[in-house]
C-alpha cells in the first residue's frame, strides 16, 4: 500500500482516460497481467477501492535539478461510475492511495509461438504491458482491437509503435472491418500455419467467443476478468467465478483477485 502522486490524468477518447502516477521503487516488477486497487476519494463515498489493470511501467524525472528517477505507471479507466467520476476530477500533484501490485498476471508462454492479444475496450489496458514484455523477448505479437465504435479503440498508436501488427474491428464500422473481431481472430488462425497462444481481456461476450475458439482449435488461451472487486485480496469473495466443474451441487470457484485475474481459459465455465 503506498501513496501516489498524480503526473498526468488526460481524456484519451470520449468517456476513456488515461492517468499516469507515480509508485515505489519495487513496483517496477510488477507483471503484465497484475492490478491495482485504488482509493480514490478520502471519505467513505465511494467506500471501497476499485481495481485497475497496470496499462504501462515506466521512469519519471522529477523537475528540481539533481533528482532521482522515480518509477511510475499508467492506468487506462472509463468513467462509468461515481468513483471514476471522480478520478477523472483529480489533477497533477493530487494524492491518491494504492494497494497494489495484486494477483498473477500473464504467462509470457514459449517465445517461439506467435501471440495473438484480442481486446476489446477497457480491455485493452493490460494487454499493451504484455505486448511490450513479449516484444522484449522477440516474440511475433499481433493484436486484434475491438469495439463497439472508434472511440473504444484505445492507444494503438502506442501498440504500432512497439511493432505489434494491429488488426481493428468495430461494430458499427467506424474504424477497421464492420462486425466483431474475432472473425479478423478466426480469419487470420485458417491462415497460420505454426503454433499461437491466444491472450484475452474485454466484455464477457467476447471473452466467451475467445475461449471457444481456442478450445475448437485447442490452443493454448488466457483470459483477463474484468471482476467485480471489493477487496482485491482474497478477503470478501465477492469476485468469485465458476470454475470447468462447477455444478450447482458442487460448486468450484475461482478467486479472481487472488487466483487471476489471469485465467487458463480452459478452467473457467463459459457456458451460460
Ligand atoms: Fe475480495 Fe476478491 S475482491 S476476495
Amino acid at each position: 500500500q503506498f501513496t501516489s502522486m498524480i503526473l498526468s490524468n488526460v481524456e484519451i477518447s470520449p468517456g476513456y482516460w488515461r492517468i499516469r502516477l507515480t509508485a515505489p521503487q519495487e513496483f517496477g516488477t510488477a507483471k503484465p497481467g497484475q492490478f491495482v486497487m485504488v482509493r480514490i476519494g478520502g471519505g467513505i463515498d465511494p467506500l471501497l477501492r476499485r481495481p485497475f489493470a497496470i496499462f504501462d511501467i515506466g521512469t519519471h524525472v522529477p523537475a528540481q535539478s539533481g533528482a532521482v528517477p522515480q518509477v511510475c505507471f499508467e492506468m487506462l479507466y472509463k468513467v462509468v461510475g461515481k468513483g471514476t467520476a471522480m478520478l477523472s476530477t483529480l489533477h497533477e500533484t493530487d494524492l491518491v492511495d494504492i494497494l497494489g501490485p495484486l494477483g498473477t498476471g500473464f504467462d509470457l508462454g514459449d517465445d517461439n509461438e506467435e501471440k495473438l492479444l484480442v481486446g476489446g475496450g477497457i480491455g485493452l489496458a493490460p494487454l499493451y504491458l504484455l505486448a511490450t514484455e513479449l516484444v522484449k523477448r522477440k516474440s511475433p505479437v499481433r493484436l486484434f482491437a475491438g469495439g463497439r465504435t472508434c472511440d473504444d479503440i484505445l492507444c494503438i498508436t502506442e501498440f504500432k509503435r512497439l511493432g505489434v501488427e494491429c488488426y481493428t474491428a468495430t461494430e458499427d464500422g467506424s474504424l477497421g472491418t464492420q462486425g466483431f473481431v474475432t472473425v479478423a481472430l478466426n480469419n487470420h488462425l485458417d491462415a497460420l500455419k505454426g503454433k499461437a497462444t491466444l491472450y484475452a481481456c474485454g466484455p464477457d461476450g467476447m471473452l466467451r467467443a475467445v475461449a471457444k475458439i481456442a478450445a475448437d482449435r485447442q490452443l493454448p488461451c488466457q483470459v483477463s476478468l474484468e471482476g467485480y472487486m471489493a477487496c482485491g485480496v482474497g478477503a470478501c469473495l465477492g469476485c468469485v467465478t465458476p470454475g470447468k466443474d462447477h455444478t450447482p451441487k458442487t460448486p468450484d470457484y475461482r478467486c479472481v483477485c487472488t487466483e487471476g485475474p489471469v485465467f487458463d481459459s480452459s478452467e473457467l465455465k463459459w457456458e451460460a
